[in-house]
């Protein structure tokens, strides 16, 4: 993948692995574009790196990400590299009814439903500039972490849409790579048993621009290659070892 003079759209670039690579590919002269939720976390960017533009937007909203994919077209019509990053995820409790059944899918609608409603909505701006399309899976693609059941599965479903998606525009001058990391210390892993092995967002930057120089299409760094083979080897043994570790992180009840 080429690596500058690019216009960049990160979702969920305001922290992070998100944001890890924003500031990464800006140091190398790209134009780089970020979203998220938060708009103080947003401000918090633009004032510590007045480079990025930043845009407020949910990916699980259908209606936001028309309304984004219509900025980006009028503003940033060279738009060529859409990263796919903005994520969730919670330990659940399968044990016992939720309360809650449209908090129970909302990893389905940011993970997978915004990776989707994301890609739809701007790929005829990507095909026309023979962009890059760069979709942030998660090792737990190749086996889940029963804690983590549903966000789990949400990264084996990104996994096989990526395959589907780089086969249809295989054709089209549009790259398709999958960004599969193992654990990242970020937000998102500040819960996580003590001892878990995880690298620095700087460490899987590193890592995932030697993949990206290369012309790798599916980018395992860290754990993931192993994680990769052993699923194949001893897929059982795997899992239940995954099991054990996690155990612990599973809440009382049903959220
Ligand atoms: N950390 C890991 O160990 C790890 C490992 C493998 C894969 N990943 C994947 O890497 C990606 C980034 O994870 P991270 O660890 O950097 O998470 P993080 O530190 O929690 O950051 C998540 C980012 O996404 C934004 N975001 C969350 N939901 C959003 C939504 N509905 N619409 C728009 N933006 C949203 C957040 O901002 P707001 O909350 O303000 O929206 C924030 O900028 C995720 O897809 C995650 O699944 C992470």
């Amino acid at each position: 993948m080429r690596l500058t003079d690019r216009t960049i759209l990160i979702t969920g670039g305001s922290a992070g692995i998100g944001l890890a690579f924003a500031l990464k590919f800006l140091e190398l002269g790209n134009e780089v574009i970020v979203t998220g939720r938060r708009q103080a976390l947003l401000d918090r960017v633009k004032a510590e790196h007045p480079g990025v533009h930043t845009i407020q937007s949910d990916i699980a909203d259908p209606a936001q990400v028309a309304a984004l994919a219509a900025r980006l077209k009028a503003e940033f019509p060279k738009l060529d590299v859409l990263m796919n990053n903005a994520g969730t995820g919670a330990p659940r409790n399968l044990k016992t009814p939720s309360a809650d059944l449209t908090g129970l899918t909302v990893e389905l609608d940011t993970n997978v439903g915004g990776v989707i409603r994301m890609t739809s909505s701007l790929i005829d701006l990507l095909s026309a500039n023979r962009g890059t399309v760069i979709n942030v899976s998660s090792m737990l693609a190749f086996v889940p972490v029963p804690a983590l059941p549903i966000y789990s599965a949400t990264k084996a479903a990104v996994h096989s849409y990526t395959q589907s998606l780089r086969f249809q525009l295989e054709d089209s001058g549009v790259d398709v790579i999958e960004l599969m990391p193992p654990a990242i210390e970020t937000d998102m892993t500040s819960d996580f048993p003590e001892g878990t092995p995880k690298l620095t967002t700087d460490e899987l930057v590193r890592q995932t621009f030697v993949g990206l120089k290369a012309g790798t299409l599916e980018i395992r760094p860290g754990q993931t290659n192993q994680v990769a083979f052993m699923r194949r080897l001893a897929p059982e043994l795997l899992n239940r070892q995954l099991w054990r570790a996690s155990k612990v992180m599973v809440p009382a009840t049903a959220s």
